[in-house]
């Protein structure tokens, strides 16, 4: 037999994966690790992960369960799913059964898998988390953005919500709504979201209420939409944010029983695919959706330091003529440069990817453009992610101030990097 030439396989990608990069949270720390590699000082403000270690209870719960090997329900241990139960009881005043609370491996692949398993369009505010676009995307899911401004700290209204619905009001629709908000860390009066549940009732939209930064509310007040609108909110919740777990990958939904359909067929893909989730996690997950003394004292500290930070930042930014909404929680927060939009200009700089390109190549500050949050190329707007700094050390030496005492000091000594890192930005700003 003759020999055959070996030819490269042909490119056969999904149609709906091709031209998809890797997630933009992901691609930012990788370039910073190269950049720290190659001995550059890096602040990294890019990555949106909690700078808190894990509650020390909650890590021994996972010691004494290491050794869990079995494969788990589908849809969660029954006991986790009762703190879960609790745990909505407890701080929104929300009544879940058992059989309501979906476990998943991380919030993200609930998301993913309720985009996947939903027939109808996404409905996302603008800016938004910068993976649902990306999600529908995959699953060719029709997305409706709807645009916010900043001067309403980026917050749906609900007669923009009316007007996006009712040309079609039968429509199938789902809404993706994320508070405190990943990008900008601002969150929804409550009378806001009555009116919000108000257009969705009328429409029969499903919420999905995406509440994984809910426990950080920088002052302990988070209100689920869920209370407006019980019939039609999932509540999406989970580990990464509040506990610092992102690593663990842990996520929760929490479904009213009309949407059992939902549940049961996003069950049904778990089970063709991720099977269960891993089971030590959700042993030591119950400890932390539990709650009690020491989480408390842990939430209680954690608030305090990212509500001094954020106030802190915000204050220099302004004074540098960085305009940013005013924050409610998470570590975000959202600066608009449009300020230097000349000076910007004139080194060329017309983008929020290449403004944070440029930034990053001559401050080594590392934060997330704009655009992969839902903005117009050139709106010159950025996540900062203010979450540089070893958290350990942090909530040990807060415990020795009360709030009146806490001054710049404490970021300067605790959070160096994140001081440096923001007056590296302010000091490139104000030389250009
Ligand atoms: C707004 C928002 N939703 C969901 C997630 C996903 O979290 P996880 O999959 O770790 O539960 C993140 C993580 O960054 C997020 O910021």
């Amino acid at each position: 037999m003759g020999k055959i030439a070996k030819k490269p396989l042909p490119v056969n990608l999904n149609l709906n994966v091709r031209g998809l990069s890797q997630s933009a949270t992901l691609a930012i720390n990788e370039k910073c690790r190269q950049l720290i590699s190659a001995g550059r000082t890096v602040y990294k403000f890019g990555l949106g992960q909690s700078p808190f270690p894990v509650p020390e209870p909650v890590v021994e719960a996972l010691r004494q369960h290491a050794h869990e090997k079995d494969y788990l329900p589908v849809r969660g241990l029954l006991p986790l799913r009762e703190a879960i139960a609790g745990f909505n009881k407890r701080t929104q005043l929300i009544d879940t059964s058992l059989d309501d609370v979906l476990i998943g491996p991380g919030s993200k692949e609930l998301i993913f898998i309720l985009q996947l398993v939903y027939y109808g369009d996404i409905l996302i505010p603008t800016p938004s988390w910068v993976s649902y676009f990306p999600q529908a995307r995959i699953v060719g899911r029709h997305v409706q953005w709807i645009a916010t401004s900043a001067e309403d700290g980026y917050r749906l209204s609900p007669e923009k919500l009316d007007l996006i619905c009712r040309s079609d009001p039968n429509r199938p629709r789902v809404i993706i709504l994320n508070y405190p908000s990943n990008p900008t860390g601002c969150t929804y009066s409550a009378e806001r979201l009555r009116k919000l549940a108000q257009v969705a009732r009328k429409y029969q939209i499903v919420v999905v209420s995406d509440e994984i930064y809910g426990m950080i509310h920088h002052q302990g007040q988070h209100v689920s939409i869920a209370r407006f609108y019980p019939e039609g909110t999932i509540i999406s919740s989970g580990l990464s944010k509040w506990c610092g777990a992102g690593g663990w990958r842990l996520g929760t939904f929490s479904f009213p029983p009309g949407l059992k359909w939902l549940r049961d067929a996003m069950a049904t893909v778990a089970s063709e695919t991720y099977t269960s989730t891993s089971a030590p996690i959700q042993y030591a997950a119950i400890t932390a959706f539990k709650g009690g003394e020491f989480i408390e004292k842990y939430l209680y500290d954690s608030r305090r330091i990212l509500r001094f930070m954020a106030k802190i930042i915000r204050q220099k930014l302004q004074a540098a003529h960085i305009e940013t909404p005013a924050v409610n929680g998470a570590f975000y927060l959202y600066p608009d440069f449009s300020y230097y939009m000349e000076k910007l200009l004139a080194r060329n700089i017309v983008t929020s990817a290449e403004l944070c390109n440029t930034l990053l190549e001559e401050t080594g500050v590392a934060m997330l453009p704009g655009i992969d949050f839902g903005h117009q190329p050139d709106e010159l707007v950025a996540r900062l992610a203010y979450v540089d700094f070893d958290g350990k050390l942090a909530l040990e030496k807060i415990a020795g101030y009360d709030d009146k005492k806490l001054k710049e000091d404490f970021i300067r000594q605790c959070c160096p990097s994140v001081w440096k890192g923001v007056k590296a930005l302010t000091n490139w700003l104000e030389q250009l």
